[in-house]
């Protein structure tokens, strides 16, 4: 696992950014994550699509999750938000932004529907994660199996409160979610996780210096061949070696 520290999230987003930008040159299938964090590295490829000719025409895009029961007209359902945040902002084709549907009848089936459209792609080139605080990537809550596959789970207390700033009350946070499985996840040929802002430090900690555990689920990257953290120095903060 590499680690590079940059003093802060928009510089996180640059060096990130720096990583994607050759698979996007070459056509490839990106894994998007969506939350705060990713914005900066967003905000920077969207700004090499205006000045820099970087084109994503050739892309295919996977999101990591979804709510359940939010429409996708729904500002809020991370269908709406990866276009506002990101892929409005670039050429590729809204086609192939993949997404869960949050809304599926039978979730099981979407599930698995959504691995086999993965693997029609040819799995993911490139995957952009986040990490929760509490260690959670994707919406893998701990404890989560790290062999696990894409399903629906039951959203954790402190997710639902930390994602509650995205609504107007903590009584509108969607409680289930539909989500990639760690197993799913480890599968991306290329991993980029970035981490930036103090509440995330003891998640760093626990993902680069703990044990490899189902009670982290971030921390299963320590066994992916090509995982990169890009962290800022507030999320680098307890790292001890
Ligand atoms: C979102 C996702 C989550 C977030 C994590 C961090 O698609 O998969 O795991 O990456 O909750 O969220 P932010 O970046 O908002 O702190």
């Amino acid at each position: 696992m590499d680690i590079i520290v940059r003093p802060t999230a928009e510089k996180v987003g640059v060096a990130a950014a720096d990583l994607i930008e050759p698979f996007v040159r070459r056509g490839a299938t990106l894994g998007l994550a969506t939350g705060s964090t990713p914005n900066p590295l967003y905000m920077e490829l969207a700004r090499r699509h205006r000045e820099e000719d970087l084109s994503f025409a050739e892309c295919d895009a996977f999101l990591l999750d979804e709510y359940v029961g939010l429409e996708r007209t729904d500002e809020q359902s991370y269908y709406a938000t990866i276009r506002r945040e990101f892929t409005r902002h670039i050429d590729i084709d809204d086609e192939k932004v993949h997404s869960l549907n949050g809304l599926a009848e039978d979730p099981e089936a979407e599930a698995r529907s959504y691995e086999e459209r993965i693997h029609a792609a040819g799995g993911v080139d490139v995957q952009i994660l986040g990490v929760g605080a509490n260690g959670h990537i994707a919406f893998n809550e701990p404890p989560s199996p790290l062999d696990s596959r894409t399903r629906q789970i039951d959203l954790h207390p402190t997710t639902v409160a930390d994602n509650a700033r995205f609504f107007d009350n903590e009584d509108q946070v969607p409680r289930t979610a539909l989500t990639q499985g760690v197993g799913t996840i480890m599968e991306a040929h290329t991993i980029v996780l970035i981490a930036t802002g103090a509440h995330k430090a003891e998640a760093v900690k626990a993902l680069v210096e703990g044990p490899v555990t189902p009670g982290c689920p971030a921390s299963v990257l320590q066994n992916h061949p090509r995982a990169t953290i890009i962290l800022d120095e507030d999320a680098a903060s307890k790292l001890e070696r």
